[in-house]
């Protein structure tokens, strides 16, 4: 079976750690006997450049023809003065919302040889392990287009608005997530003030019949997010809106000591799927070689998994990620350590394709002399 991935680059760093991904997917697929043929595509400021619109027409078609999506990163400086519409960060938004990805997976946990790497505490970080489920195509990012009023434009809105549906198709996916796993799920809200999270906390109770196993517990947002960094691992998934989900995820990734680390998945009801580092494009440290190529290695094992059920080609990535930080290298993101060896991308990518293929250092030393 040949499976197709659209592959999306983007701006910025996203290229380099693009590279990294696919030489890991190469060597799960010759190492386990797979075929996936990747297709590549524009989007963000690139496609801005080539097609005038940060998500192009072929390159939606090209994802709707593919069975999961690579997504590198997104936008620039170099785009920052283009109007509202047409900036690359609309691309991101436009292709989650058009291909219908509705749970947006970001896993949580730190790796043993990073626990120092993390501003917080040891004994606070050691052993964090939960998954944030971010609600991803409704809310404020897509209320009614916002606006500006008032006779000098000195009114603007943005308008938080969902609907049972929306809201019940993200909790079921936690539920059934938090079923296989620790079953305890947290949903985060902003009941005592917003109507739209009193909704949600109805539809969380109401779903939570369908599944006895699983204890439930609300938290408001504020005191989500202080939980966060006093007792992380008291967590197993937490459900929130966009936006909470947004804020929240960039937060709990200080727990594993670099937002290099974090890959994440944008999940509908079938199999397809969207894989992308939870990083942005990263402007300043773009073309250097300095980018922490793993979060994107890290989204190819969320695909093997979610979108294609290899769980243990997805576990092999995962352990070849571990053991290349157990040996002491570490990218530029994690160089406060103070510890370890400072690798390039290009350099951190081969270390980890090596320990999933064991052979191909030698055959590459070897294609050299023979
Ligand atoms: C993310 C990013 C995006 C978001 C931006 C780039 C639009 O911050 O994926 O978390 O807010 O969803
Ligand atoms: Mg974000």
């Amino acid at each position: 079976m040949k499976r197709k991935v659209a592959v999306l680059p983007g701006d910025g760093i996203g290229q380099e750690v693009m590279n990294g991904a696919l030489a890991v997917l190469k060597a799960v697929g010759d190492q386990f006997g797979h075929q996936f043929e990747v297709i590549q595509g524009d989007i963000g400021g690139v496609a801005i450049d080539s097609h005038g619109t940060p998500l192009p027409k072929q390159t939606l078609e090209l994802c709707k023809e593919c069975d999961a999506v690579l997504l590198g990163a997104v936008g620039g400086p170099k785009w920052k003065d283009v109007p509202v519409q047409l900036r690359p960060e609309k691309g991101l938004l436009g292709i989650r919302k058009e291909l219908g990805l509705f749970a947006n997976l970001r896993p949580i946990s730190t790796f043993k040889s990073l626990l120092d790497a993390s501003p917080l505490k040891r004994n606070v970080v050691q052993g964090v392990d939960f998954v944030i489920v971010r609600e991803l195509t409704g809310g404020l990012y897509f209320g009614k287009p916002s606006e500006r009023r008032g006779e000098n434009k000195e009114v603007a809105v943005d308008t938080l608005h969902y609907e049972r549906s929306e809201i019940e198709k993200v909790v079921h996916k936690a539920f059934q997530l938090a079923s296989n796993r620790r079953k305890k799920l947290t949903s985060v809200d902003k009941a005592n003030v917003l109507e739209s999270s009193r909704l949600w906390r109805e539809v969380v109770d109401e779903i939570s019949g369908d599944y006895p196993d699983v204890e439930v517990e609300h938290l408001l947002v504020d005191a989500a997010a202080m939980k966060i960094v006093y007792q992380p691992t008291q967590f197993d998934v937490i459900v929130t809106e966009n936006m909470f989900g947004d804020i929240l995820s960039d937060e709990a990734s200080m727990l594993t000591g670099s937002l290099g680390m974090l890959p994440s998945a944008s999940l509908r009801e079938d199999h397809f799927g969207l894989y992308e580092p939870v990083h942005g494009s990263a402007p300043d440290i773009a073309g250097e070689d300095k980018a922490n190529p793993m979060a994107m290695m890290l989204s190819v094992a969320m695909m093997l998994k979610h979108s294609f059920g290899l769980k243990e080609e997805a576990e092999m990535v995962e352990k070849a990620v571990q053991e290349v930080l157990d040996t002491g290298y570490r990218t530029d993101d994690l160089k406060e350590l103070g510890s370890g060896t400072i690798v390039g991308t290009e350099a951190m990518s081969q270390l980890v394709v090596e320990q999933i293929e064991p052979n191909h250092a030698m055959s590459s030393i070897l294609s050299t002399y023979l």
